[in-house]
């Protein structure tokens, strides 16, 4: 079992992780669930005693005020008081979603994140931000706020989809893109599915915990892990808008593949990155420039009218507020 250690709290990874869940200190235990996390992964928590489970309905379309409205009736109706604690059991929608319900009920109760998918493993269990979608608005409200602990079980991997854990490779892709050439070799000449996953999830969160400690509130360094997202972001809210959502690490493979085009990389870095990509992974059809572009001009990041890109200079470096207008793209 590896300790990796935090802004205020430890990451756990391993097989053995759960060793490290301490809820003896709780007046009440909430653990949440989705229909999916709820028969796959609550069984291996079965040493919790005398714990509450609330269950939501999976999935993006869930991320919102109605389910947060169900998790602070539960957690309510079950007399939850400031000394409890909300284990978070799931992919990142619970633990987003589950995370903004802690640290807002009753000005904020102990919560832990027990991812279950590869991206929550990788990516949204580290890092504080927390939140739910607002009017199709993904990650429209919602704080920086830290769990106790955050306990990473491989294991859990076993029962998720193949295409949801391909969507989460995405995450360890751009990590090794934008920190790391020689995980970038590893990864590029592996098979996917007979890497070790605890290996790779580790070195994952190692790179993310690293630049998230050095800017925690996202004003420079962090901005690095928005390699691949800005036209990310864009082609997945075209598809969601045209009402045929894609998985959230499939549009970001086609914005690492596009923003990899605007990055001074060499022809033949290019051509690796997208053959490694379109080789391993199934993707819908990119959307054109036209469709992207109302996206892309209301991105967040935006800096007078002009797009905000993060990109590689060189595989391994990545730089940021690198600003283009629409005609140059
Ligand atoms: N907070 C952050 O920094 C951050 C970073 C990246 C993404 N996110 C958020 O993460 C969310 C996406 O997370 P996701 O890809 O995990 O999606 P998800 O939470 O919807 O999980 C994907 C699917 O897998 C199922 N599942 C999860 N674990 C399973 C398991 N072990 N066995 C079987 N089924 C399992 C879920 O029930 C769901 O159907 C988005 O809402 C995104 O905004 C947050």
């Amino acid at each position: 079992m590896k300790e990796i250690k935090a802004d205020n709290y430890s990451i756990w990874i391993g097989e053995k992780s759960i060793s490290k869940l301490d809820v003896s200190k709780y007046s009440k235990i909430g653990i949440l669930v989705d229909e999916n996390t709820k028969e796959f992964c609550l069984p291996l928590l079965s040493k919790i005693k005398k714990s509450i489970v609330i269950e939501i309905k999976s999935a993006e379309e869930n991320k919102n005020i109605d389910s947060c409205n169900l998790i602070w009736e539960a957690l309510s109706q079950n007399s939850f008081d400031r000394n409890s604690l909300l284990i978070n059991l799931g992919g990142g929608v619970i633990g987003d979603m589950g995370g903004f319900c802690a640290s807002t009920y009753k000005r904020g109760i102990d919560f832990i994140q027990i991812p279950t998918s590869l991206l929550a493993m990788v990516d949204a269990s580290v890092g504080g931000k927390l939140g739910i979608d607002f009017n199709g608005l993904k990650n429209h409200v919602g704080l920086f706020s830290n769990p106790k602990s955050v306990i990473i079980n491989p294991k859990f991997l076993e029962t998720l989809a193949e295409n949801e854990l391909k969507s989460g490779f995405a995450e360890v892709v751009k990590h090794a893109l934008i920190t790391d050439k020689n995980l970038w070799n590893h990864l590029k000449n592996s098979n996917l599915l007979d890497l070790d996953w605890e290996e790779i999830i580790e070195t994952s969160v190692q790179i993310k915990n690293k630049i998230v400690m050095s800017d925690l509130k996202e004003k420079g360094e962090r901005k690095k892990l928005n390699f691949g997202h800005t036209f990310g972001h864009a082609i997945e809210s075209y598809y969601l808008q045209k009402g045929t959502p894609i998985l959230h690490g499939e549009a970001i493979f086609m914005g690492i593949i596009l923003e990899s085009e605007l990055s001074s990389l060499s022809v033949s870095e290019k051509n690796d990155i997208k053959n490694y990509i379109l080789s391993n992974f199934s993707l819908p059809y990119t959307p054109s420039k036209s469709n992207l572009l109302n996206f892309l001009r209301n991105d967040k990041k935006n800096f007078e009218e002009k797009i905000n890109f993060s990109l590689l200079e060189g595989i391994g470096n990545c730089t940021i507020n690198n600003l283009f207008s629409e005609d140059e793209l």
